[in-house]
């Protein structure tokens, strides 16, 4: 007689976001069939003393992303999703860069190329809509939306991608008529570009001064206009990488009015310091991204975020570029900040972070963890059967050993850039064994998965995704 099961997922201590249990779970065709005391599979893992979670979702990373010239991105599909799956995960949400110039679909093209049998997690896009044009208001973004592709990102900063407050206008239009949620980097260019100006003129170069042209209230004024450009639209709108407690004061009040403000976190928020970006030499460049990380007020108002509910989501904000020549350093003697490419990696951290400063301190419960970074970004973002175990969902787990102590250190790492922001950062808790719809990707902490395990997937159109979202 065949086993009922594929896989069975023995004695573990179950959590999802709403509940903690006991219990055996029963795998077949890549799905969750069973819970219980379950016995007859194929293969048993035995998950005593562990603790068993949603695979994570990483809702916001950056992979193979063009940079300037002469820029690199450390990581690519495989390296990134590799890394991902290694730190818990089993789906991330990587951005499809739109060009200046560019057609939405020739993007998509293109990153579709990147990501196809790369992947060791599953993958679903955002778009970044950097040309806001009659064409792509009126036809191929409300298209690309109903296929799925339907959280757009949209920057009030970086000369190269910012767009205009009228343009924003436009792209929530859209979003309003197809049911798309908005992702806003909220920060002002102008402020930003003046002070660089100011700044360089008085002889600041360093990293530092990086910290120093972006002060949070550049965010908190752009989150302010993000969330009344939203609010005169009448469409939710999702502020990412919130840094700071004057910004969560801006969420607050705009929620205040009635409008529907989603708002993310990310580690950088939490354990680094715009101290930081003072290191010795170039050392500060390894921390610099936007916004950037502040100081201990601010770090303590991001943790009461998470515990009172302000975030919805916690993501990495993965941005591999390189500390060596091609990327932090920047060529062509290039030695001022604002030439520093802005972002740094995180993936596989991500979840150990949370858990160790959050669970383990006591200062979020583990079901408030798995909302977070699991069962909320898969709401959100309109991606089936992800985010819960539960019967019915997809086999998507990450078995923890809630007591493992490690040392956060670039040669323990798997992403494919060349150091961790985390460097020397002790951690307890730590995701050894990842599996995707049923299938080992990493298994006490070796790598087993290929790398086409993943699926690139299609949300569900934006709105339905709307409908079950709440929105
Ligand atoms: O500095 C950052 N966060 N770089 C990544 C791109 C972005 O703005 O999210
Ligand atoms: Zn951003
Ligand atoms: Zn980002
Ligand atoms: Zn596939």
């Amino acid at each position: 007689m065949q086993p009922e099961f594929d896989l069975i997922i023995a004695k573990g201590r179950i959590a999802t976001a709403a509940d903690s249990f006991s219990a055996d779970i029963g795998i077949r065709n890549g799905r969750i069939v069973a819970l219980g005391q379950l016995s007859g599979a194929r293969e048993t893992i035995d998950a005593s003393g562990r603790l068993v979670l949603p695979g994570g979702i990483d809702a916001h990373v950056h992979l193979a992303q063009d940079g300037a010239p002469g820029i690199v991105m450390g990581d690519d599909f495989e390296t990134g999703t590799r890394s991902a799956a290694f730190g818990g995960n089993t789906t991330v949400m990587p951005f499809c860069v739109q060009k200046r110039g560019q057609s939405l679909r020739e993007a998509l093209k293109d990153y579709h190329a990147r990501a196809e049998g790369a992947c060791y997690t599953d993958t679903s896009f955002h778009l970044i809509v950097t040309d806001p044009t009659e064409q792509v208001l009126g036809q191929d973004l409300p298209a690309l939306v109903a296929e799925g592709y339907s959280s757009l990102k949209v920057f009030m900063t970086y000369a190269d991608m910012v767009l205009s407050d009228y343009e924003i206008l436009g792209v929530m239009k859209v979003a309003r008529k197809t049911g798309a949620l908005v992702m806003v980097h909220a920060e002002g260019f102008d402020a930003i570009r003046f002070n660089t100006e100011q700044l360089e003129a008085g002889g600041g170069f360093g990293p530092k001064f990086h910290a120093i042209s972006r002060p949070e209230p550049v965010e908190r004024e752009a989150t302010h206009r993000a969330a009344t450009l939203a609010e005169l639209s009448d469409v939710p709108v999702m502020i990412v990488h919130v840094s700071g407690g004057e910004v969560i004061d801006e969420i607050a009040r705009a929620r205040g009015r009635g409008v529907k403000v989603l708002a993310e976190t990310c580690p950088q928020y939490l354990v680094l310091e715009e101290g930081d970006l003072d290191r010795e030499g170039m050392e500060g460049s390894k921390y610099v991204c936007s916004p950037p990380p502040r100081d201990r007020t601010a770090q303590e108002a991001c943790w009461q975020g998470l515990i009172d509910g302000t975030f919805d989501v916690f993501s990495s904000d993965h941005c591999p570029y390189r500390f060596d020549e091609t990327g932090k350093l920047t060529p062509d003697g290039k030695r001022s900040f604002r030439w520093i490419p802005n972002g740094i990696p995180g993936i596989e951290t991500r979840l150990p972070i949370l858990f160790s400063e959050g669970v383990k301190k006591g200062r979020i419960d583990i079901n408030r963890f798995v909302a977070l970074t699991a069962t909320n970004p898969a709401r959100i973002y309109g991606l089936r059967n992800k985010g819960t175990i539960a019967i019915g969902a997809d086999a998507d787990i990450a078995i923890w050993d809630p007591d493992k102590t490690v040392v956060i250190g670039q040669d323990k790492l798997h992403h494919g850039t060349d150091y961790t922001p985390y460097e020397g950062l002790e951690v307890t808790g730590w995701p050894e064994t990842t599996i995707l719809r049923g299938q080992v990707v990493v298994r006490d902490g070796e790598l087993v998965g290929r790398p086409a395990g993943g699926h690139v997937l299609r949300p569900v159109s934006g709105m339905e995704q709307g409908v079950k979202a709440g929105r």
